[in-house]
């Protein structure tokens, strides 16, 4: 049976989870009470949930933690992060605590510069081009004034507009690449709106315009975090063969791009929590991450350590396009209370922030790799898990914590471990 709907959008949301469980699920009850059961009480908070997208038939949470004890720049911060993973926030929180008696995070915004490109063909001769552009330019600028206004009033607006030839790469392909401030907004909409503008004022006859879109990828917009301590400081046992394995670690991300990738995966970890809670686009920051990671042509990590004149030092640099005014930042609830727990900061104090949580996140992960293992950690979350699934009392819960403190744990040795225990009762 084809399972194509003509008119769908026009449903409203209980005749769509009709149709989807009729349709893929035998019309099972269970399903729509299980879709049914995540829709809010509140029916103006739903309703909200309801318009950020299309189509819309319930609601997936995330689990909302927050994560305190970061001193960024001499401030403190509780940071809020929004992510499934376990482990993440623990990290977070720990590493948070111990750099906060080690002088805390140093964060620095290099530059907050993001990038528009108009894309098009054409086949006519380069001199005259350049001629028909130096002569348009100053009303390029001009067509987009009623767009500019406001974000002039807060500091941002067209820094320029070029010309570049891209012919090289795909036969007649240039591009007018605008670069842009866009003050405390992530500028998405206020970026594409005046590429439209200028497309359509540079169009004529023999220019094409294929699109115009931002860029992603903003080497320009970028931040710089780091801490540093002295070696002694670092770690309780071994601390000069803790810093050099750190150290080594981060050289193998960098040497190897199999473990750049789950290096920096690891940081995004810590990135993509806040970008989300904060109601910002972590796909934007993703991409534009993973493209910086690769700038030298070759995948890299994201973080650098060094160990000098006994000075352990460790650091990110990251572009990272945030905002803190408009899309989802203040219309959503969560994210309006995250941004206010931060103190209600600018877009660069954000940046700051948030390539603080990456660097933390990075810092956990090669010191539990580093020392200990990472199943560890993980696997004690495994055994909670696991007790929770069996529906273990507090009691028993501590005495099977205790009893795997030195065992391997699987699924099977904690579920035998509990029968005996049950049995013996
Ligand atoms: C897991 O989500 C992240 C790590 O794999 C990162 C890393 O290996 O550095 C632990």
């Amino acid at each position: 049976m084809s399972k194509i709907v003509n008119g769908f959008s026009k449903l409203n949301k209980l005749e769509k989870i009709d149709w989807l469980v009729s349709t893929y699920f035998n019309n099972e009850t269970k399903v729509k009470q299980v879709l049914l059961q995540y829709w809010n009480s509140n029916p103006l908070l739903q309703d909200l949930h309801d318009d950020f997208i299309e189509n819309t038939i319930s609601n997936f949470y995330l689990p909302f933690g927050i994560a305190p004890n970061f001193v960024i720049n001499g401030k403190d911060y509780t940071i809020p992060m929004a992510i499934e993973e376990s482990s993440v926030v623990a990290a977070a929180s720990l590493v948070a605590k111990f750099w906060s008696t080690r002088g805390g995070f140093k964060a620095e915004v290099i530059s907050t510069v993001k990038i528009g490109q108009i894309h098009f063909m054409y086949e006519g001769d380069k001199a005259e081009l350049e001629h028909y552009f130096a002569s348009k330019k100053e009303n390029l600028f001009k067509v987009t004034e009623a767009i500019t206004e406001n974000m002039k009033k807060r500091g941002g607006g067209i820094l320029d507009i070029e010309l570049r030839d891209k012919t090289a790469a795909l036969k007649n392909y240039y591009q007018l690449h605008v670069t842009f401030e866009t003050a405390d907004s992530m500028g998405a909409n206020f970026i594409n709106s005046c590429l439209e503008a200028i497309a359509s004022e540079f169009e004529k006859e023999d220019i094409q315009i294929v699109m115009s879109i931002l860029s992603n990828y903003v080497p320009e917009c970028l931040v710089h975090a780091e801490v540093s301590c002295k070696v002694e400081e670092l770690y309780a046992e071994n601390s000069e063969l803790f810093a050099q394995k750190f150290v080594q670690a981060v050289a193998i991300a960098n040497a190897e791009p199999h473990r750049a990738v789950t290096h920096n995966k690891g940081i995004m970890n810590g990135i993509d929590a806040v970008v989300i809670a904060t109601g910002n686009d972590f796909r934007a920051i993703e991409a534009g991450a993973h493209a910086y990671a690769a700038k030298s042509g070759r995948y890299k990590s994201l973080t650098n350590a060094t160990i000098e004149n006994g000075i352990f030092k460790f650091w990110i640099e990251i572009p990272l396009a945030l905002g803190t005014v408009g899309g989802l930042t203040k219309l959503h609830p969560l994210s309006k209370l995250s941004l206010k727990m931060l103190d209600n900061p600018s877009a660069k104090e954000l940046m700051q922030i948030i390539a603080v949580a990456g660097l933390a996140q990075n810092f956990a992960a090669l010191r539990a790799l580093t020392t200990t293992g990472i199943q560890k950690g993980h696997m004690k979350m495994h055994l909670t898990n696991i007790i929770k699934q069996l529906g273990a009392s507090d009691e028993e819960k501590e005495y099977l914590i205790n009893y795997f403190e030195h065992k391997t744990i699987t699924h099977n040795a904690v579920v035998e471990a509990y029968n005996k225990l049950i049995g013996e009762k």
